[in-house]
């Protein structure tokens, strides 16, 4: 990404800040896998949105109309010998180089050089709540400063999160970001494909995810936006099933919820497919209302329409399906109303995507739904779930958990899919798996 996108983006939230103002926002701290050993760095994803500074041990500070410079970083030195062990390190010299600061300083002088940017500031922009050590720090410094009151140091008196007007920023995507995430959907798409073609029966959950992750890799996707749930059968009546450790059995559905991330950019695709490459009637009868649902909620996606308008056209079909199959009895209007649909659809349609797979940016403004723009991005995904055991339900349809989620992108004059590479209707599935012994 260029170096003046997050420069643009930075002037803009300076252009926001009151006169008087400071923003403070703390790198993400290393996180430990155990003793020696860390989990992978990845940049929190404001400070990153706002920096492109991959380090941690970095502040970067914001002071509009500060003459000496308004963007400040303060990050860890240059020490030849740490670089050996570890890598480079940027220093201050490449904080103002490469990342365009006007000004930087070690991260170990910044109890010292922090409370006199806070001086006579009425408005601190830093969110609470995220990093307790930071957070301490912030008051110590506000605190020392109270202790100079007398000599006629104003204390700033009011800390506001800087998250609304960052995620108001971060929900409407540019052009570049864009590119990433159509990229990371395409990975995705493909590795969703490739997991279709290696399934067989017998084969662990495991190894049909190390299908999904050689894929993500090699396509220089390092990490997946978060776990991959690759479930079998019931399994897929469990949200949020990361176990992935059993044996595939030949007559059950395999849902498969993975997305990779591409340079800080998610995707979020979930197909479900047999594991034996063909659909059983029961299977295909639910399988093709989810589908139905997810195109008629896909539909409803254009500049103009609000937030709900997909989740409303996903429960109207779901409902009238599993009326038509006798899973529901009554008016289709009446059941809606009522809810009646989620024992088998519990959760929401769809949520925003960008940086973070759940990405920011209100759903509401006020008490009404948000009207979509061009730039939104936001995932598209109805499910049924039927787990075994359910009284009152025939037993053709146990163990039958199933989602299709795509990954969508408001458009000026409607939607793109940005994961349309992977098939899903029971047709082309079946192909798919079919052609590929
Ligand atoms: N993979 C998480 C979700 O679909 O929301
Ligand atoms: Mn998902
Ligand atoms: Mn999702």
């Amino acid at each position: 990404m260029k170096r003046s996108e997050f420069s643009k983006r930075r002037q803009h939230l300076l252009r926001m800040m009151e006169e008087g103002a400071i923003a403070i926002l703390p790198a993400k701290p290393v996180s430990k896998r155990n003793r020696d050993t860390e989990y992978p760095y990845r940049p929190d994803s404001d400070f990153w949105y706002l920096s492109g500074f991959p380090e941690p041990d970095a502040v970067l500070v914001l002071i509009p109309g500060r003459k000496h410079g308004e963007y400040l970083l303060f990050c860890r030195e240059r020490d030849a010998q740490i670089e050996q062990w570890n890598g480079s390190v940027a220093g201050q010299e490449g904080a103002v180089e490469q990342y365009g600061a006007d000004d930087s300083f070690p991260v170990t002088d910044i109890d010292d050089i922090l409370p006199g940017l806070l001086e006579n500031r009425n408005q601190v922009y830093y969110t609470m709540g995220r990093d307790q050590v930071f957070d301490q720090r912030l008051i110590g410094w506000i605190n020392q400063l109270r202790g100079k009151a007398r000599a006629g140091i104003h204390v700033p008196d009011n800390i506001t999160s800087l998250d609304h007007m960052l995620h108001e920023m971060r929900l409407i995507k540019s052009a570049t970001e864009i590119k990433r995430m159509r990229y990371a959907a395409q990975v995705s798409a493909r590795a969703h494909c490739r997991a279709m073609r290696a399934c067989r029966p017998g084969m662990r959950e495991y190894q049909i995810e190390a299908e999904l992750l050689h894929e993500f890799v090699f396509s220089g996707c390092r990490y997946p936006a978060y776990s991959a749930i690759v479930a079998g059968g019931a399994n897929a009546c469990v949200l949020h099933y990361t176990d992935n450790q059993d044996r595939l059995k030949a007559s059950d559905l395999l849902l498969i919820d993975a997305g990779a991330e591409y340079q800080n950019y998610a995707s979020d695709i979930t197909r479900t497919f047999p594991v034996n490459g063909k659909f059983r009637r029961a299977q295909k009868a639910l399988y093709n209302v989810v589908l139905e649902a997810q195109l008629a909620a896909i539909e409803r996606i254009r500049p103009g329409n609000h937030w709900n308008e997909p989740h409303e056209a996903a429960v109207q079909v779901i409902t009238q399906g599993l009326v038509e199959l006798g899973l529901l009895k009554g008016r289709v209007a009446t059941l809606v109303r009522k809810e009646a649909y989620k024992p088998f659809f519990m959760h929401r349609t769809g949520h925003w995507l960008g940086m973070d797979v759940h990405d920011v940016g209100e759903y509401k403004v006020g008490d009404s739904w948000r009207v979509l723009e061009p730039g939104m991005v936001m995932t598209v995904e109805p499910g049924i779930y039927i787990p075994p055991g359910v009284r009152g339900i025939d037993k053709k349809w146990w163990n039958i958990g199933i989602r299709i989620e795509d990954d969508v992108l408001v458009t000026k004059t409607g939607h793109e899919v940005l994961s349309a590479g992977v098939p899903k209707t029971v047709e082309e599935i079946e192909a798919l798996m079919r052609n590929h012994e």
